[in-house]
């Protein structure tokens, strides 16, 4: 660590820029609170990049080859904690009440798809619990309701006619190779027990690989949800602990969105800390055993 005397300046008006230029980006707003985090994190970019005052890093940015330098400095300023089965109530109502419903429903329309969007996946945490989830959910019901016909042997993880998946976004490229490498150590297992560990996890050594049959129902890619373009046709969104680093008009704005990317009926789930409440009239709230999550509101014609 550089000692504090080696700090370079910056005014309130170049922070100001700054904190447009992210804003701008990816819709990470960056209030009184949270400046010190930016302030912080600039000034590791300054001295990573070799530049010695504010005003060279903002023409770097600005510049033609300073996209690359631009998507390092967002990669700095995302949070990425995550943790398996994190927010346990939630996904409690998700297996046990979101996807039975979503199960019976699709089982009686004949259509047999199942997408579910992780946004802001992070190190992939999210979409391998949903996974885990997921495929126990549709055994389930594969063994109240068994398939006529043969039955293939070995059984696939997912059986016909049911096909799944789940695509898991990021804005930031270094949390996603760590996700599509699926590789996790005991501390980043606390929160998985052991009869997930035994079915879904080979063990590596000292660490757990995620088995094949569950990476291979999660397709990981970038996406910046500040853009339009974005995975649609989803049944279910979970967008958990990204829109809190968002101001109220990026979160308006991206709940429009996800209304957009849901599949008639669907459901977003958001963050423990996070809510809908005065922000949008597109979605109820539904709450179970302290779980909760948002359904899309149809509009009659
Ligand atoms: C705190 S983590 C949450 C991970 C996971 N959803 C969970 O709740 O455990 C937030 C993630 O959102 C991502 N993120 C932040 N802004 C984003 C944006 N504009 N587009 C896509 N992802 C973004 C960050 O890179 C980070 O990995």
């Amino acid at each position: 660590m550089s000692s504090p005397a080696l700090a370079i300046q910056l005014s309130e008006a170049e922070m100001r820029l700054l904190q447009t230029l992210v804003y701008q980006e990816c819709g990470m707003y960056f209030d009184a609170r949270r400046a010190h985090f930016l302030q912080d994190r600039l000034q590791r970019r300054l001295r990573e990049c070799r530049v010695d005052s504010f005003y060279h890093y903002y023409r770097l940015l600005m510049s033609p080859e300073g996209r690359q330098e631009l998507m390092k400095l967002v990669e700095n300023l995302t949070v990425n904690e995550t943790s398996f089965f994190r927010n346990k109530a939630q996904l409690e109502l998700f297996h046990k009440g979101i996807l039975e419903e979503l199960i019976t429903q699709k089982q009686e329309s004949g259509n047999h798809q199942i997408r579910i969007w992780s946004a802001g996946c992070s190190t992939g945490q999210e979409p391998y619990t949903i996974a885990m989830l997921l495929a126990d959910a549709l055994a389930y019901h594969q063994l109240r309701m068994p398939a006529s016909g043969e039955i293939e042997w070995p059984r696939p993880l997912i059986s016909p006619p049911w096909r799944v998946e789940i695509p898991a976004s990021d804005i930031n490229y270094t949390v996603l190779r760590a996700a599509q490498e699926g590789i996790y150590n005991e501390h980043q297992m606390s929160s998985v027990d052991y009869s997930y560990r035994l079915r879904y996890f080979d063990k590596v050594g000292e660490r757990y690989a995620i088995k094949k049959p569950i990476k291979e129902l999660i397709h990981f890619d970038f996406h910046n949800l500040k853009t339009e373009f974005l995975p649609q046709k989803n049944d279910v969104i979970f967008c958990r602990n990204v829109m809190m680093y968002f101001d109220e008009a990026e979160q308006r704005r991206l709940l429009e969105k996800f209304y957009r990317c849901l599949s008639p009926g669907g459901y977003l789930l958001v963050g423990h800390a996070e809510s809908l409440l005065g922000l949008t009239d597109k979605f109820v709230m539904v709450y179970k055993n302290s779980g909760t999550a948002y359904k899309r509101v149809e509009v009659s014609q």
